[in-house]
């Protein structure tokens, strides 16, 4: 691995990497619903809490933290303790599971875009879903159930992910983000625009930001916002600190930092502007009530998005392509960062070219997510998010963030971030949150979640998630174990003095 092969062209590269990292499937398919279901305007309140005292610290942490090794995140851990390399290696083996099932939703995505120049879905896109294009089945049974086109979407975007990550970074990745992070923003704009101006628009507006301020009181609502912000900004899943590892020396991390949640942010709530907009705008032809509408994930995608083009007549013909397409490529902006965690983590230990390890996860990668183009898939993926997102990569961030903050002490970086910094500067607030506050707040919030999943769990779903774990495990202790073929690897060098 050369150095020139994994650095950014420039500090611009890299901010629109980490946004494009950011904003993906996460702020389309989900916020919408999340803000809605939460108590619409109320909800804001303790979304820009959650902003401010865990997204602007723990990323301006893990820039810092990558920023300073240079290095993958595994590396770094050991750094930080040799002991602690089985650790270093899970966070990156739980990305790449879900890199694997992010392909799925990305590749269902293929399928309608391709679909909506002819609004392929006919007139009832719910079954078309379910009996057509997933087959869907609510246990494991479907496995057998081979679904050869989802397979061939979910490789075309495989495939692209190969053919962007194999290459050098600013060429690949450096590349693909200067032309998809303004592509995604231009095609939004003209998504959310046209919504605006539909008739009925602002019926779904006024449902959406229609303050419950009484929810303000319930746990759930602070739950809600901090698991959106976290999940949003991609927090943790080692890809800001990867993305901030490729950066050049004059780089001034805490503006960029700021400068990702900003646009991120502001994506996400310009979506749920459209969403809402055009859901108004259904209301008023079906006579629907708009709460009836309202839905999350596969089922506002790929089910009432394809409704309302049903009734859009003539426009739906550029608004469907153009709304799949902008799903698609946030969709693959953020799974090449995902994709980009285990491959350093590669590269660093056995002394693989980029092109190497890129391929070998690709083949590896795009065979293991076979098992989603199954009757069974949605149902798998389902558990699979639960068992990453609520409790993996939740847990391992907290050990990251005592890592970082106290072992590594973030104090080391606070002068060298404050004289670069154009914008915010750090102080004691800063090192109260990332040392105290924040691992507070994350292991409530694994807790909550941890309780919902096992409220709802029955045999079959633990048994997964039992299987899960123990690929989880036995991946990163082998990696763990394995000698490495690089003999910088225990070595490794601090930028920040
Ligand atoms: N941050 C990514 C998303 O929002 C994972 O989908």
């Amino acid at each position: 691995m050369t150095s020139s092969e994994n650095e950014w062209g420039s500090n611009l590269a890299f901010i629109l990497a980490m946004i494009g990292s950011a904003v993906g499937l996460g702020n389309i398919w989900r916020y919408p619903y999340v803000i809605y279901s939460n108590g619409g305007g109320a909800f804001l309140i303790p979304y820009l809490i959650a902003i401010l005292v865990m997204a602007i610290p723990f990323l301006i942490l893990e820039y810092g933290v990558g920023y300073n090794y240079k290095s993958s995140f595994t590396k770094a851990v050991i750094k930080l303790n040799p002991k602690l390399e089985f650790y270093g290696w899970i966070l990156p083996v739980v990305v790449f599971i879900l890199t694997i099932y992010y392909s799925t939703i990305i590749g269902w995505d293929g399928i309608y875009f391709v679909l909506s120049f002819v609004k392929g879905w006919g007139s009832d896109p719910n079954t078309f879903l379910s009996n057509t294009v997933l087959q869907s089945s609510d246990s494991i049974n479907g496995i057998f159930n081979f679904l050869p086109v989802v397979a061939i979407s979910m490789f075309v975007g495989w495939f692209f992910i190969w053919i962007v990550s194999h290459k050098k970074l600013d060429e690949g990745l450096g590349r693909i983000s200067r032309i998809f992070v303004p592509i995604l923003f231009i095609t939004m704009a003209i998504i959310v625009i046209f919504s605006l101006t539909l008739p009925g628009a602002s019926i779904g507006l006024a449902e959406l930001f229609a303050p419950d301020l009484s929810l303000l009181w319930h746990f759930d609502i602070w739950m809600a916002a901090f698991g959106q912000i976290f999940f949003s900004l991609s927090l943790g899943l080692g890809a800001g600190f990867t993305y901030a590892s490729y950066t050049k020396k004059d780089i001034d991390l805490i503006t960029s930092g700021l400068y990702v949640i900003i646009a991120n942010c502001a994506f996400e709530n310009f979506a749920a502007v459209g969403v809402f907009s055009i859901l108004g705008y259904m209301s008023l032809q079906s006579g629907t009530p708009v709460a009836d509408l309202v839905s999350g994930g596969t089922t506002l995608i790929f089910v009432v998005y394809p409704q309302i083009f049903n009734v859009l007549g003539v426009l739906a013909f550029i608004l469907g392509p153009l709304f799949f397409f902008t799903v698609y490529v946030a969709g693959i902006t953020s799974m090449l960062s995902s994709f980009e965690v285990l491959s350093i983590s590669l590269q660093n230990k056995f002394d693989l070219s980029r092109k190497k390890a890129t391929t070998i996860l690709f083949i590896i990668g795009s065979l293991a997510s076979m098992i989603y183009a199954t009757s069974s898939g949605e149902y798998i993926l389902a558990i699979a998010d639960s068992f990453v997102n609520n409790i993996v990569v939740v847990f391992s961030v907290i050990i990251e963030c005592i890592l970082f903050a106290w072992v590594f002490k973030a104090e080391k970086l606070v002068k060298f971030l404050n004289d670069r910094s154009h914008s915010l500067k750090l102080g004691k607030w800063w090192l109260i949150l990332v040392k105290y506050i924040i691992p507070i707040l994350l292991l409530v919030i694994w807790i909550g979640g941890l309780n919902e999943i096992l409220s709802e769990a029955n045999f079959e779903f633990l048994a997964i998630l039992a299987i899960l774990f123990a690929i989880l495990f036995i991946l990163s202790f082998i990696f763990a174990v394995i000698k490495p073929k690089s003999e910088n690897w225990y070595k490794t060098e601090e930028r920040i003095k």
